[in-house]
């Protein structure tokens, strides 16, 4: 690949391979200088990653000989990429907050080069929510992440947290050094996510509104923008950054969005992932609703515009492609399949969100993919940003098919 990598090694197990790893980078023509943290020094030494790299390795902030040969700026401006492997909870959430208390998170807070993570750690420690909200974060401000594996792990424990394997790291670089410098296979396109849940007011105080976070929709946006897409994201109130790249139209209700989805057209995507309120409040009132010590207020409810529906209606704006979730928590399949037909979408992504399975607001999703005509394909039970990237990747080849057939 003939390019530079600044490789940063944390402190887990799992940085007992790097020095595998650099043979691996270097196998295929990459240059690899290694940042190693205090964590680190303890499962691998400096020397065995001095001798495979062949080059200095760096360790200290403070060092005034590392500082006037090569600072911390200069280090993180001299790579093409900024590989972190093992990439640990503890560096993850110190990337994530924007900590800068080691040469490590001195090189990852003031580069402006693409990051790439390999996550290595105990199986817990990666479902934890704050991990897997730390990841959320890097990817949305476009952070790669690879892996981690399903597998035993150190700590006796089995589960997703084991880094990917030094020549899958190495061949996954490999693939994102020519995506980089190769057409992406959405350029040019033009593809419009709606995301999170709609608020529908009741009077300028209070709102009806449901229990989505938006990590889907906007993990999708993401997703689209890493493969070359345009991507205008219309996102209801949610707590979320906005994702690198992607153009954000924040509103507040369903009529809002229906709105700022039109004006968004035409578009040759739409991945419809919001929980838009099928009704609102029909005469929200204009000033605060007073306890008056009399009859409760009732509220009359209105239906809402079905959005998936009307970007869905045949036409010479329609989208090629139109992507439509079913949030269902009982006979999902059924439910899903007449939705597909109801709504007029093409695909449409099936999800259970029964309390149980902790989809709404959680990290994970189990999916089903349903396309108009063919049987459902299920998935396996993935995090939130890995359903994004297959999803990505299906509306990839399904373009690429059509284009084939012209
Ligand atoms: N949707 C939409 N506009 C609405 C309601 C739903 O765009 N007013 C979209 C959602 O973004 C999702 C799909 O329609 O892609 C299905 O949403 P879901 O809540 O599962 O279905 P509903 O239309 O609410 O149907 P039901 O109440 O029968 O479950």
């Amino acid at each position: 690949m003939g390019k530079r990598i600044l490789l940063v090694v944390a402190g887990g197990i799992a940085a007992f391979k790097t020095p595998d790893l650099v043979r691996r980078l270097r196998e295929r023509g990459a240059s690899v200088r290694v940042v190693l943290t205090d964590g680190g020094a303890q499962f691998v030494t400096p020397l065995t990653l001095q001798a495979v790299s062949e080059d200095k390795v760096y360790r200290d902030l403070w060092s005034l000989t590392d500082e006037s040969e090569m600072g911390h700026i200069q280090l993180s401006r001299s790579a093409d990429v900024i590989l972190v492997a093992p990439a640990t909870a503890n560096i993850l959430a110190r990337m994530a907050h924007g900590l800068a208390d080691d040469l490590a998170t001195t090189v990852l807070l003031a580069t402006d080069k693409p990051v790439i993570v390999a996550p290595a750690m105990n199986v817990r420690m990666y479902e934890h929510p704050a991990t897997q909200a730390n990841l959320a974060l890097l990817a949305a401000r476009g952070v790669t992440i690879i892996g981690p594996d399903d597998g035993a792990m150190a700590c006796g424990e089995f589960g997703p947290g084991r880094m990917s394997e030094p020549l899958s790291i190495a061949a996954h670089l490999a693939d994102w050094f020519t995506g980089q410098a190769g057409p992406k296979p959405l350029a040019g396109r033009h593809a419009l996510v709606t995301s999170g849940p709609t608020h529908e007011p009741i009077d300028p105080v209070r709102y009806i509104a449901n229990r989505s976070s938006g990590k889907q929709g906007h993990a999708i946006a993401a997703a689209l923008v890493a493969l070359g897409a345009r991507v205008t994201l219309v996102s209801g109130p949610v707590a979320l950054p906005d994702p690198a790249g992607a153009t954000v139209l924040h509103v507040e209700s369903a009529r809002e969005m229906l709105a700022a989805c039109e004006g968004a057209l035409p578009a040759d995507i739409v991945v419809a992932a919001a929980a838009v309120a099928d009704w609102r409040v029909a005469d929200a009132a204009g000033q605060k609703l007073k306890k008056d010590g009399g009859a409760l207020p009732s509220l009359t409810l209105a239906e809402n515009p079905d959005i998936l529906a009307t970007l869905s209606k045949p036409g010479p704006e329609r989208p090629a492609l139109v992507v439509g979730f079913a949030a269902e928590t009982n006979d999902v399949l059924a439910y899903a399949q007449a939705k597909l037909a109801r709504k007029g979408c093409d695909w449409i992504l099936a999800n259970d969100v029964s309390p149980a399975t902790g989809t709404f607001g959680g990290d994970r999703n189990l999916i089903h993919l349903i396309r108009q005509g063919q049987s459902p394909e299920t998935w396996p039970d993935l995090p939130k940003m890995e359903v994004a990237t297959r999803l990505a990747a299906e509306i990839a080849s399904h373009f690429e098919f059509e284009n084939g057939k012209k």
